[in-house]
């Protein structure tokens, strides 16, 4: 019999974001799935990849300036390094925008014609005539044709839950540049998952690959009435792979994405000179998919339907977790309280986190919620009060002569721990970690009385009592070894260090079942700190990005002088800045202004001043500038304007990149900076004269 292969995959991160604290619950709980797998001795194997694909990166590469390419090599090193920096480590970490994902998706394409499931059919969508793009639905705002409800989406609306095309939207506005938005047609293909229905109802209902309560919201939501036909491509331009035998035509994000778990194991086989049909076309082989709920349907109907039509292994086993929040509240940039992986590693050790997650993590879709004070607590109580306490208080006093040659008579604390592994592995299988720590912290507590009531620290006062002494501490760095063990999954840091301070390095579950004795213990060195709240803070502080200034904190506009309009124009602002020496009409001729508008702006991250614009001269014609009116305006209310732009300044190298033009603007500075714009009927790209 061959033995049984597991794969896992989490959800591929996109490329246009950062790793958050939301993000790390699905790797940290994946990472220790996959640990305690291999700690087992099971063969496991652990992929992921970046999603780069779509019209979000398209669009910030044109903001950036660059190329898609160089955008999403970028990101990809930023998550790899976040997620090494927290220990989550992959077999292989892969992109969706590789040769190989591009192969596998004309594979997975060819299994679905083969299968008669792809139709084609005209569909007319928003278009951006500014940006020269169709526009998926969340790049449209307007009013919900239903209640009327202002600035929704153009899918659905939050106010009244009601869902529609964005076509149906009342004053569409395109969110990337402003613009009014065209109704265009397109040719799209569909995929038929009406037509699967009996494969889909049997996978989803009756082997358990799911969560009881998803199967029965499948079933409740989708399943219960006729399934729609899945539009899978989007007309050019896009960022993405052009579909073979459609020109023009583009497989849409989703498609592709969950490809991407099979390239990258493909990449990972290449690599290893594994067999990729053992993988993914065998009966032997296990696949796991650990997801967020927001992205269950694309994984429990679309791509079953996928791999089925494909003949690829269907997925044993979708994990799915709940939503982050922080202190009872979804993540805020303006509390502080959306943090990055990156910004957490400059404050506080990895290890906290993993712990902290763990002890919250269960097999429920239920949110799951980290408080602030909480997470401080708990880490300190067990982490450092219970587990590395047991090490601290007693690795010193037998680093002169070992453990004891022989296992002490421990009252059978050992034996009972060691009768614990199968339930905390059973805790761990089932994704339980909640359950696995508390059985864990419960073993500590009964090592920690022990130590407490043997009292090592006193016992080395007394030579007589040295073979005591040593007895104590041999039991006790064997219940923290155990611990350890047990933790190793959550805390493969600490597997390491314990490793090393008792000179046996923990490779496999079942070294809980032994004790050690004899061995030499190495210098103790520090295994864990306390966490300080004032890390949190500073933490938090750090993450925290300023609200848009509201205009009413300036006193001196209409507010606090609402008697004295237009009366004092002028003289004032002369003297602050007298007229320059008379130039030629020729010399001012050289300066080329121009009507712009801005498509695009941004913040500039850790510049207080300054504003990043994208703007258009009409036609094809782009500028990244610039601007120091970070103070006066924020980027949602110069997204769509018209500006006048010096067209024809060098460009300047600047910290943050080029530079290439400047917008005119009024007024001394700061918050007071007054855009200009020319009157209505002006277009991008007239020259002022
Ligand atoms: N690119 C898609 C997944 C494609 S899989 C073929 C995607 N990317 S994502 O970056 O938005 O999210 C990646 C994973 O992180 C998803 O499973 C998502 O549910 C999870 N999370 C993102 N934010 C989260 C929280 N705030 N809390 C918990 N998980 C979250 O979706
Ligand atoms: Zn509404």
């Amino acid at each position: 019999m061959t033995e049984r292969r597991i794969l896992v995959t989490s959800a591929l991160p996109y490329a246009n974001g950062h790793i958050h604290l939301g993000h790390l619950v699905e790797y940290l709980q994946t990472d220790i799935w996959v640990r305690f797998q291999k700690l087992l001795g099971r063969r496991c194997v652990y992929v992921c990849a970046d999603d780069t694909h779509g019209t979000a990166i398209m669009i910030r590469a044109r903001q950036e300036g660059r190329t898609e390419e160089a955008l999403i090599a970028d990101m990809q090193a930023a998550h790899i390094r976040d997620f090494a920096a927290f220990d989550i480590e992959f077999d292989h970490y892969g992109s969706t925008h590789s040769p190989a994902n591009r192969e596998l998706c004309a594979i997975f394409w060819d299994g679905l014609l083969k299968a008669g499931l792809v139709s084609e059919r005209e569909v007319t969508q928003l278009y951006d005539p500014v940006a020269g793009t169709f526009l998926a639905d969340r790049f449209v705002k307007g009013t919900c044709p239903r209640c009327k409800s202002k600035d929704q989406y153009g899918d659905s609306c939050e106010k009244c839950h009601s869902t529609y095309a964005p076509t149906d939207l009342i004053d569409p506005v395109s969110t990337i540049s402003g613009a009014t938005p065209e109704v265009r047609a397109a040719n799209h293909l569909f995929i038929n998952t009406e037509q699967m229905r009996p494969f889909l109802v049997e996978w989803t209902q009756t082997a358990d690959h799911l969560y009881p309560d998803v199967a029965k919201w499948l079933d409740a939501a989708f399943l219960s009435e006729p399934l729609r036909d899945w539009d899978v491509s989007r007309p050019a331009p896009y960022f993405g792979f052009e579909i073979p035998g459609a020109p023009g035509q583009y497989w849409y994000v989703w498609f592709d994405a969950p490809i991407g778990y099979v390239a990258a194991t493909k990449e990972w086989c290449a690599r290893t000179g594994e067999e990729f049909a053992d993988w993914w076309r065998s009966d032997k082989t296990d696949v796991h998919h650990f997801i967020g709920k927001d992205i269950t349907y694309f994984h429990t109907l679309f791509w079953p339907v996928m791999l089925k039509a494909a003949g690829f292994n269907l997925p044993r086993m979708v994990h799915i977790h709940g939503f982050l929040t922080v202190n009872g509240e979804k993540m805020s940039k303006s509390k502080g309280t959306f943090v990055r992986a990156a910004t957490y590693l400059e404050h506080l050790d990895p290890a906290c986190l993993r712990y902290y997650y763990a002890s919250k993590l269960t097999p429920k879709l239920d949110d799951l919620d980290m408080n602030l004070e909480e997470f401080a607590a708990k880490v300190n109580s067990d982490l450092v009060g219970k587990v590395v306490n047991l090490a601290s208080r007693t690795a010193r006093f037998v680093e002169g002569t070992g453990l004891a040659a022989k296992y002490p008579d421990d009252g059978g604390l050992f034996a009972h721990a060691a009768a614990a592994a199968s339930e905390i592995a059973a805790a761990y299988e089932a994704c339980d970690y909640n359950r696995a720590m508390r059985l864990v912290m419960a073993l500590a507590d009964r090592a920690n009385k022990y130590v407490e009531d043997r009292e090592p620290w006193n016992l080395r006062k007394k030579a007589e009592s040295a073979a005591e002494l040593q007895a104590v501490c041999t039991v006790a760095l064997n219940l923290f070894r155990q611990l350890v063990v047990y933790l190793a999954p959550v805390l493969p840091r600490l597997a390491r260090q314990t490793g090393e301070l008792l000179n046996r390095p923990i490779r496999r579950w079942d070294e809980a079942q032994t004790p050690l004795a004899g061995t030499k213990v190495n210098r103790f060195e520090r295994l864990m700190d306390r966490i300080e709240a004032d890390r949190v803070k500073a933490m938090i502080e750090s993450s925290r990005e300023d609200a848009p200034t509201a205009p009413s904190q300036q006193p001196t506009t209409a507010a606090s002088a609402p008697a004295a309009p237009a009366a004092a124009d002028g003289p004032d602002a002369l003297a602050a800045e007298p007229l320059a020496g008379t130039i030629s009409f020729d010399e001012f001729a050289k300066a080329d202004l121009r009507v712009a508008r801005v498509v695009a702006a941004e913040e500039v991250p850790k510049s207080k001043k300054l504003l990043r614009l994208t703007l258009s001269l009409g036609g094809d014609e782009r500028r990244n500038v610039f601007a120091g009116i970070k103070e006066a305006y924020t980027p949602e209310q110069l997204v769509g304007r018209l500006v006048i732009c010096v067209a024809n300044l060098a460009p300047r190298k600047m910290t943050f990149g080029m530079s290439e033009g400047m917008v005119v603007a009024a007024g001394p500075g700061g918050s007071e900076i007054y855009l200009l714009s020319p009157d209505p009927g002006a277009v991008p790209g007239q020259r002022i004269h």
